[in-house]
């Protein structure tokens, strides 16, 4: 069964990250007029979830709501404290301007991710009747009103997607 874990584990990386990847060339074909192969990508795109979601369920990594929330503390708190940090300093130290913008606005929303995951962990019902929207440029994720000006990326109000 070790095997198996780690074989799971690793298909569910490999599926989730085929889930995004279709859906930016989804994205890529409908603004290239190609809605077919856009559809086509959008359903793939669907199907790999599913796949992601029976990997990750076999794991046994999805637990209760208190300890999938724990759970997802702990990564956005390892992503803002251990894994970004470095990765932002190899890319300016590279020249690399355009990864190191991309970096650091994941960086900041993930510091943002983990304190919203903490307060809906110690106050889980508080949270129904919060409305979120998330920035289109840089992910910032906020309660409530989009701002008028992105705290993190400084995007106008009109670029922040309301989550239903
Ligand atoms: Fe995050
Ligand atoms: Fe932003």
């Amino acid at each position: 069964m070790e095997k198996t874990r780690k074989n799971l584990s690793e298909a569910f990386s490999g599926e989730s990250q085929a889930n995004r990847k279709y859906l930016a060339y989804a994205k890529k074909a409908d603004d290239e007029g190609y809605k077919g192969v856009a559809k086509l990508f959008r359903a793939v795109a669907e199907a790999e979830t599913i796949h992601a979601h029976n990997h990750l369920r076999e794991m046994g990594a999805i637990q209760s709501t208190s300890e999938n929330l724990m759970s997802a503390i702990k990564g956005e708190t390892y992503e803002f404290s251990a894994m970004y940090p470095p990765m932002i300093n190899d890319a300016k130290a590279e020249g690399y301007s355009g990864a190191e913008k991309t970096l650091y606005f994941a960086n900041e929303v993930e510091k943002i991710h983990a304190h919203l995951f903490r307060g809906a962990l110690n106050n889980e019902s508080q949270f129904k009747d919060v409305e979120y929207y998330v920035c289109t440029i840089c992910g910032n994720t906020v309660e409530n009103n989009p701002q008028e000006k992105c705290s993190i990326c400084a995007a106008k109000k009109e670029f922040f997607k309301k989550i239903d």
